[in-house]
């Protein structure tokens, strides 16, 4: 069994994504006079230190067998070329078996590498430092993923402790795994000293559906039931946007499949958007096909941008935004609005 490689299978086999995010609750408010031409929206944006051409990123997932080298090179081949951010899969393999540091080919204006948080306790700050060199990394994202653990029958969590990272060299990024983050777990985040939030909200890659899957194909028939009920347990992206606003750089991911959903993210207080499972079959076809789904999303952004008589993305704000149904509700519950 290789992990890494199940859940790209299961991903690629479809039927793991719930579309739980609530988009649309969220309305973008048309100001349909723009006093200028399309072609002067603007999409560069500047994100922990590092220039992008937008405000985009290729969320982590690879790494760590055989088949995750071309993977990752197509993907990051496409974030270079594009000029926008790439994350790596957890490197926990390539620390433990050094043979497999080839499968984690990182290339870009931003690239992120990638650990659990509950891997922390059994590494050192050195550890960290050689698995940020072994990509060439920007900044370093520690993976939250309780949910995945819980359902896996081989998962564990347990007491975890960001010790080696106190003081670390590179901007690090909190980063959830498609559960959301509440207005709590992001200021306890921001207290432990992180740098950023990827508060990867529910609706989009469930892991407990990867998970229920593979505890199938193993016949751990209780963990198959427990994903497909926590299926959809989370924060939907666009709450916890709001919920996890505590001041800190934020990335918003989980279910963005299209430029009005990124504009809503960047309108409700992201400073970036990233996506995964839309990438991964593009990323098998080869680079150009990658490059083909960035440049969707943002000639999408662009326009919306453009009705919206925006120039650049920093220029979208609350003010934008009518926020119906279910989200509001969420935000008034939670007196977040
Ligand atoms: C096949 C696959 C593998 C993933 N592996 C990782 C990982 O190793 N580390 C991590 O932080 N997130 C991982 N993720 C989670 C994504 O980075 C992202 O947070 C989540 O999939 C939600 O985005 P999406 O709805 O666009 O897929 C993985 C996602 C997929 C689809």
């Amino acid at each position: 069994m290789i992990r890494k490689r199940d859940h790209v299978e299961i991903a690629l086999g479809g039927g793991v994504e719930t579309g739980a995010a609530r988009w649309g609750d969220i309305k973008l408010v048309s100001s349909a006079i723009p006093n200028f031409d399309l072609g002067e929206v603007d999409l560069r944006t500047e994100f922990l230190g590092s220039k992008l051409d937008a405000p985009l990123m290729i969320a982590g997932m690879t790494g760590g067998y055989q088949g995750a080298k071309k993977i990752n090179q197509n993907l990051s081949r496409a974030a270079e070329a594009m000029g926008i951010g790439f994350g790596l899969g957890s490197q926990k393999v390539a620390m433990k078996d050094s043979s497999m540091r080839e499968t984690y080919p990182a290339a870009g204006p931003l690239i992120v590498a990638n650990v659990g948080l509950t891997d922390l306790k059994k590494l050192s700050r050195e550890d960290l430092t050689e698995m940020c060199s072994m990509v060439n990394a920007h900044a370093l994202a520690i993976h939250i993923n309780p949910l995945q653990e819980v359902i896996q029958p081989e998962g564990g969590w347990g007491k975890w402790s960001i010790d080696p990272l106190n003081g670390f060299h590179l901007p690090t990024i909190a980063k959830e795994t498609g559960s959301g983050m509440s207005r709590g777990v992001a200021l306890k985040l921001k207290e432990l000293g992180f740098s950023a939030l990827d508060i990867s909200g529910v609706g989009g890659t469930s892991f407990a559906l990867i998970e229920s899957i593979r505890a199938e194909k193993a016949g751990a028939e209780k963990n198959a039931v427990f994903g497909r009920t926590f299926s959809d347990w989370g924060i939907p992206t666009p709450a916890s946007i709001v919920e996890a606003d505590v001041g800190l750089p934020t990335i918003a991911s989980g279910w963005i499949r299209n430029g009005i959903q990124i504009a809503c993210s960047l309108a409700l207080g992201a400073h970036i958007c990233s996506a995964a499972k839309p990438f991964l079959e593009p990323a098998l076809a080869g680079w150009k096909k990658v490059v083909e789904e960035i440049e969707r999303l943002e000639e999408e952004l662009k326009i919306a941008l453009f009705l919206l008589g925006k120039r650049k993305p920093s220029e979208l704000s609350f003010e934008d935004l009518v926020i119906v149904g279910d989200t509001k509700s969420w935000l008034e519950w939670r007196n977040l609005r």
